[in-house]
């Protein structure tokens, strides 16, 4: 299942982050914006329990998350929306997966992997800016896929078809929450019309 999100507020942003003019400090903050959104739909689908509480005036019920919750930043384009998310899930734990594309295959790479216990509680949530061809996501939901788990969620900010049925083909139980689903991959695998390269573009590396 996929979600994409819709909104003036967040068009706005989106057009700040794709404009290939907006400087770096413009850029980030759109991010960091476009982020809040991501964090907020997928919030809605951590899983939940009741609890009970007694405020000054009653013992009411109220409905918090159900178990620990894994923040999965893929490096490093995905720590542009690390502090989005802590901020709307401010005690999660949060795992790494370092992935680099080969420029010629498009297969990712992996350098670098260190996630914390996990157990049949814990939900995971994948951020990535960009799902492109979709291999650094399923590479990274695939190793997920392994460890003890309740739910696992890939959130981006800009999904191409290809990336979005390959996730659906292989990993079916995989909610995608994405803030933009753009038209199709170019012939050597940016998203059209994508932003170009988020990483560069998050970290001056242009
Ligand atoms: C980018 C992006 C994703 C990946 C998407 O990272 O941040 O991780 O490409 O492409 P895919 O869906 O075809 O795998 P990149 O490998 O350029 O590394 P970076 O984050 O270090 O810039
Ligand atoms: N990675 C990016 O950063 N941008 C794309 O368009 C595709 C992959």
């Amino acid at each position: 299942m996929s979600i994409i999100l819709s909104g003036t507020a967040l068009s706005t942003d989106l057009a700040t982050i794709r404009n290939s003019s907006t400087p770096i400090d413009v850029f980030r903050a759109a991010v960091h914006r476009i982020g809040l959104h991501l964090a907020v739909e997928t919030s809605r689908h951590i899983p939940s329990k009741e609890i009970s509480v007694t405020t000054p005036i009653e013992t009411t019920t109220c409905s918090v998350i159900d178990g620990r919750v894994v923040i999965v930043p893929i490096l490093r384009a995905g720590l542009g929306l690390l502090d989005p998310f802590l901020t709307i899930c401010p005690d999660a734990s949060v795992g790494f997966i370092g992935l680099k594309r080969n420029e010629e295959t498009l297969a990712p790479a992996e350098y670098y992997r260190n996630l914390p216990p996990s157990d049949s509680a814990t939900t995971f949530i994948v951020i990535d800016p960009m799902l492109a061809t979709g291999g650094s996501m399923t590479a990274t939901l695939g190793l997920l896929r392994e460890l003890p788990h309740q739910r696992i969620i890939a959130a981006c900010l800009i999904a191409a078809p290809e990336g979005i049925t390959r996730i659906q083909d292989e990993h079916p139980n995989v909610l995608i929450v994405s803030a933009a689903l753009d038209r199709q991959l170019n012939d050597v695998g940016y998203i059209m019309p994508g932003l170009g390269d988020a990483g560069d573009r998050l970290f001056g590396t242009l």
